[in-house]
């Protein structure tokens, strides 16, 4: 089939080499020039594991082509997808002017009739709104509306994409399910089960979703604050509420709490959404208060360490959201990272992959090239993002170039033992271990 993308972010760019490498023609666009330069010359515009190689092949392949607009993209698909971005705006609100943009282009430019398919994550209701455009705008053409979430996760975002637990279809019409089950034969025909459902329902359901996800998060870190006071240990904790089949072990690892572009955000837009239907869900809004405690219980525990914080050295290792990718957003590293700066310490930190766009969100961070130059004349190394090169820490060498020796372990990654051993303070998040 011939299909659209619209938006080359990490949902557009890893649905579009997705689909291509399961045989379908896909043309890619986005409304930044350098970004569709850089596609044009091979080059994945940000990390992401796997990304790189489907790149090159399915263009190699031709069967990803990069379109310079929307109108020129959308020239004779059967689907185009709607992969824009949906910030916070100051209330909240998803901002969906991206989304509006690219449903008015997508009419302008469509040849014959095609489903527009709503792969961002928008509120319960935008289905609605971007058929009414494109029916204002091509009233000739026949659109069908599908809503088509994504639940990858940056970091394993293409074999989320490839291997996908589930697929989510919400359409407005016989034909758009039609034309969508045909999409998806490459993965149905695998066993992989397609969910249909109505529109709303599922825009919904991936608010629903990610609000949950969110939820198990703070949810194991309130349950660590109280562990860390009674002598318990988290870890074990949440080994024994995930082998309940009812609860599941996934997202219940204690530490510094979410970060990234989605879970903050869409707590934000699925509150306001709420509010605007009539209902206060106050839930909402505390899953973020207890995440922002998360961070602040780690930095008030590195205060503890450093005595007085002026001047001295913090050593973070791990900048990104979450292992696997060069996203800061929300980052909670940076957070702490902007907390003890603004106690008077000075903060390195070393990053694998994230170091500079850390540094250009936080100018006064100081970046190392590897953990060991972080660590020197630190008086606290704090472990903020599980990178697995983290794992084999040489603890003897960290020792000896540190000014004192404590170390934090934000993810309860490290060894502690080990750490210990080489003459560490060592502390993770709920457990005295
Ligand atoms: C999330 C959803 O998982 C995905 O389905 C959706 O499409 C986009 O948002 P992502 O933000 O890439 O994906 O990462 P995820 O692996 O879900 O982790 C989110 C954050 O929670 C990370 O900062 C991670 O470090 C943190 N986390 C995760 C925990 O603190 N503890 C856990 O047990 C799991």
């Amino acid at each position: 089939m011939k299909i659209a993308v619209v938006g080359a972010g990490h949902v557009g760019l890893v649905t579009a080499v997705t689909f291509a490498h399961v045989g379908h023609d896909v043309a890619v666009t986005d409304t930044d020039a350098e970004k569709l330069s850089m596609l044009r010359a091979g080059e994945c515009p940000f990390f992401e594991p796997g990304l790189q190689d489907l790149l090159t092949t399915s263009l190699e392949s031709g069967r990803v082509s990069v379109a310079d607009t929307v109108g020129e993209a959308v020239d004779g698909v059967e689907v185009a997808f709607v992969c824009v971005g949906t910030p916070p705006r100051a209330s909240g609100e998803a901002n969906l002017i991206a989304v509006e943009k690219s449903a008015q282009a997508i009419a302008e430019g469509a040849t014959g009739s095609l489903v527009v398919v709503e792969k961002s994550t928008v509120p319960a209701g935008t289905a609605g709104r971007v058929g009414a455009i494109l029916a204002k705008v091509a009233p000739d053409i026949g659109f069908g509306v599908a809503s088509n979430p994504e639940f990858l996760r940056e970091g394993s975002a293409v074999q989320d994409s490839l291997h996908p637990e589930r697929i989510l279809v919400g359409a407005d019409s016989p034909e758009a399910f039609d034309v969508m089950r045909r999409l998806y034969a490459p993965f149905t025909d695998e066993g992989v089960p397609l969910v249909e459902t109505d529109v709303a329902t599922a825009e919904l359901s991936k608010h629903a979703v990610n609000a949950f996800l969110a939820l198990k998060v703070s949810f194991i870190n309130a349950v660590a604050r109280v562990a860390e006071s009674v002598g318990a240990d988290v870890r074990d904790v949440a080994d024994l509420m995930g082998s309940d089949p009812r609860v599941g072990r996934g997202m219940l690892n204690a530490g510094l709490g979410f970060g990234g572009s989605c879970f903050h955000k869409d707590l934000l837009a699925f509150h306001h959404l709420s509010a605007q239907a009539g209902y206060d869900f106050r839930l909402l809004p505390e899953i973020i208060r207890l995440n922002e405690e998360s961070v602040a219980s780690v930095a008030k525990r590195v205060e503890d360490a450093l005595w007085n914080p002026e001047g001295k050295r913090v050593a973070l290792l791990g900048l990104a959201f979450k292992p696997g990718t060069d996203d800061i957003r929300f980052a909670p590293a940076l957070e702490l990272a902007r907390l003890l700066l603004a106690k008077g310490a000075a903060v390195v930190g070393y990053d694998p992959q994230a170091g500079a766009a850390a540094k250009a969100e936080v100018a006064e961070l100081e970046l190392a090239a590897d953990p060991y130059e972080a660590a020197a004349g630190a008086s606290c190394l704090v472990l903020c993002t599980e990178w697995e090169e983290f794992a084999g820490l040489d603890m003897p060498r960290l020792a000896s170039v540190m000014d004192e020796r404590s170390i934090v372990d934000g993810r309860n990654f490290l060894d502690g033992e080990a750490a210990r051993s080489a003459g560490f303070t060592y502390s993770g998040v709920g457990h005295s271990k």
